[in-house]
């Protein structure tokens, strides 16, 4: 299983991973990106379904100041 947030404080809000990664990652008011996959709301808990993998990693390999967190076990945020 894959779990996968947001370090909000390291986000300069490139806009990268919404644009790959739709389903998962969208922007708060400021632009800062945050987890919106089934209501997870950044906390790293909601598992992220396989067809999305894909599209999960590249948004983490595509994150320049790399605030985009995966693991395979939920985080405790
Ligand atoms: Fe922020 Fe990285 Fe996405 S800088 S907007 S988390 S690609």
């Amino acid at each position: 299983a894959k779990y996968t947030w947001v370090e909000k404080d390291t986000c300069i809000a490139c806009g990268a991973c919404g644009a790959t990664a739709p389903d998962i990652y969208d922007y708060d008011d400021e632009g800062i990106a945050e987890v919106i996959y089934e209501g997870d709301n950044n906390r790293g808990i909601t598992e992220i379904p396989e067809d999305l993998y894909d599209d999960l990693q590249d948004a983490a390999d595509g994150c320049p100041t790399d605030s985009i967190k995966v693991a395979d076990e939920p985080f405790n945020n």
